[in-house]
């Protein structure tokens, strides 16, 4: 590495982007990322207490992205903290159990909290998790429907085979990239600073807004 390529070697990535996954309990959020981030699948269930975040590197279109991908707790009596996390979030993830009805219906009550608390720009994904069982509660053109009424992407997802799981954070992940490059132009090499600290007020670090509920440092 040299000063001629401004250390770029040295940073760990390019882009930092935050991203939320909500929905009902059971549904299999945290299987979902356990599974993204390489940790196989997990039978037995254990419920998400609070909020916890989990790291995935990727490389788009050369360039180095990070995913802070925080998983959330499906359970009532944590909404409260839950729609806190979806300020400065660059995507959000809706996940729901097609063996599951009232997940499915309870869609609308999510995507009403992340209309409420989160930016304006955030790109919404939905995914309807639990592919690989055949007793489902909905059908894929109901899937379909609720994705278009929302303009989100959508992806039928399997976190026990991991059908569609890569693709979908990924495909968020190249959405978020366009959807930045077209706000604020093809961004330079060498734009994009050190890691941001949540918990602080809103800083601006090249391309990069990132905001984080009070006391939870990241680095
Ligand atoms: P909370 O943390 O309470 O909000 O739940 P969660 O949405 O994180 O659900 P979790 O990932 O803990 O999964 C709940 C149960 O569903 C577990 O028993 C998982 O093994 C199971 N599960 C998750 N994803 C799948 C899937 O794609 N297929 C099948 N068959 N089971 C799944
Ligand atoms: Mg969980």
């Amino acid at each position: 590495m040299s000063d001629a390529d401004g250390g770029r070697d040295e940073r760990e990535y390019d882009v930092l982007f935050k991203i939320l996954l909500v929905g009902d309990a059971n549904v299999g959020k945290t299987s979902l990322l356990s599974r993204f981030i390489g940790e196989g699948f997990v039978e037995s269930y254990k419920a998400t207490i609070g909020v916890d975040f989990r790291i995935k590197s990727l490389e788009i279109d050369q360039r180095r992205v990070k995913l802070q991908i925080w998983d959330t707790a499906g359970q009532e009596r944590f909404a409260p903290l839950v729609s806190s996390y979806f300020r400065g979030g660059h995507g959000v993830a809706i996940v729901y159990d097609i063996t599951n009805r009232e997940s499915f219906e309870r869609v609308n009550h999510w995507a009403n909290l992340m209309r409420e608390h989160a930016n304006e720009a955030v790109e919404m994904m939905i995914l309807d998790n639990k592919s690989d069982l055949e007793n489902r509660e909905e059908s894929v053109s109901e899937g379909a429907e609720l994705a278009t009424k929302y303009e989100a992407l959508w992806w039928e997802t399997s976190a026990m085979s991991s059908e569609n799981v890569e693709t979908a954070f990924t495909t968020l992940a190249q959405k978020i990239l366009q959807n930045r490059r077209l706000t604020y132009g093809p961004a330079p090499v060498q734009v994009y600073g050190p890691p941001v600290l949540i918990g602080t007020p809103l800083t601006q670090r090249g391309c990069c807004h990132l905001l984080g509920p009070p006391g939870n440092a990241y680095h």
